[in-house]
């Protein structure tokens, strides 16, 4: 079974490794979704190093989307997923994170273990479309920009 096989990918799009050459792009789009930006530097060693996994959404030529896990033995864990803000709403990380998910069963992964920001509305429904469930919470995990914190949630699934 493909966990792709579960969603359709869009016409005109392609789901691709990424490689340190893409770090440009990703580190924009990761600006734009994350209060703590990474810089270029930190994406182009990510992107270059062989325990990590990076898939990217690509409408024609224009990369508008990524999902980047590092692999340890047959466990796997989600470092970070973003779509371009422009991109978002149209069902296009579905299809992303399933190829994502087939492309760490190809490298050995058994389970993969991700954390969310609890009411991170897209994200949850994300991850609990591709069936992870919660395993754990984390009180007052993340600063929010009004000085409150918010929990940080744990996630794995089964592959
Ligand atoms: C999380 C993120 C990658 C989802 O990308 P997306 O392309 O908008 O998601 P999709 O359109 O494929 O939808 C995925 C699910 O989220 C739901 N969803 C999308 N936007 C939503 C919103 N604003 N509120 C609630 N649910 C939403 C969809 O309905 C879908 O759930 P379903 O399959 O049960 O219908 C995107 O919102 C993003 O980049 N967010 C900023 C970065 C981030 O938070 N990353 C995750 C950190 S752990």
């Amino acid at each position: 079974m493909s966990f792709l096989d579960w969603f359709r990918t869009p016409p005109g799009a392609r789901l691709e490794a990424l490689a340190p050459a893409h770090a440009p792009r990703v580190t924009r789009i990761h600006a734009a979704a994350f209060a703590r930006p990474w810089d270029v530097p930190e994406f182009e060693r990510l992107l270059g190093d062989r325990a990590v996994l990076a898939d990217g959404f690509f409408l024609g030529a224009s990369l508008c989307g990524f999902a980047i896990s590092r692999v340890v033995l047959d466990e796997a864990e989600i470092l970070t997923v973003a779509m371009a803000a422009e991109a978002r709403g149209r069902g296009h990380a579905r299809p992303l994170l399933a190829h994502h998910l087939d492309a760490l069963v190809r490298r050995g992964a058994r389970v993969v273990h991700l954390e969310v920001e609890d009411g991170n509305a897209p994200a949850l429904a994300l991850y609990r479309r591709l069936g992870f469930r919660e395993a754990g919470r984390r009180e007052g995990y993340y600063p929010r920009p009004d000085g409150t914190r918010a929990a940080a949630l744990t996630m794995s699934l089964a592959l």
